[in-house]
């Protein structure tokens, strides 16, 4: 078990903030320490193996990385730190509308943390804001499934 799952978020309206909230909720039942962080101003210091690490964000413009997670992105690419060991998942917000970016922003993330050796545990969800189901409805039950390859991994 990892000492603390933190989870940080990148998003322009606030969903995957919530959709935070509720991952932090469902693994706190399930006993674990969590955090929550937004991306804005946060230092790629960060990362490091005494954590895990869940990705939650949305995607905008054509694509994008919301801008509070932006300079995240990029500063890890300048620092290229060495982050095997490090273990994460991805909740990635999207829109099927868009189809040819769909949820690329958690993409994104992946390949940046994936380059740098840190190991995705599950799948990256990716969740469809045109299925008319909310995300943070959703994201309890993905956190307790994510949770138990966690820990069998
Ligand atoms: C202007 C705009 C551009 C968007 N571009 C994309 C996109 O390229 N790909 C995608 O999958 N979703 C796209 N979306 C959908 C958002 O990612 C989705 O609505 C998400 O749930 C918003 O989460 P947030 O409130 O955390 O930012 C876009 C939404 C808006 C309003």
């Amino acid at each position: 078990m990892a000492e603390q799952i933190k989870i940080l978020v990148s998003t322009m309206t606030g969903t995957a903030e919530l959709v935070a909230e509720e991952i932090a909720d469902a693994l706190s039942a399930k006993g674990e320490d969590t955090e929550i962080l937004m991306m804005d101003d946060l230092d790629v210091s960060v990362l490091n193996s005494d954590s895990t690490y869940i990705i939650c964000t949305s995607t905008y413009g054509q694509g994008d990385i919301p801008d509070n997670g932006q300079a995240f992105v990029d500063n890890l690419s300048i620092a290229a730190p060495d982050l095997s060991g490090i273990k994460y998942g991805v909740f990635a917000l999207g829109d099927l509308t868009y189809n040819q970016t769909f949820c690329n922003a958690g993409n994104l993330f992946d390949a940046v943390l994936k380059k740098f050796g840190a190991i995705r545990v599950g799948e990256i969800m990716r969740h469809d804001a045109s299925s008319g189901e909310l995300p943070e409805d959703q994201a309890g039950e993905w956190a307790e499934e994510w949770l138990e390859i966690l820990n069998a991994a």
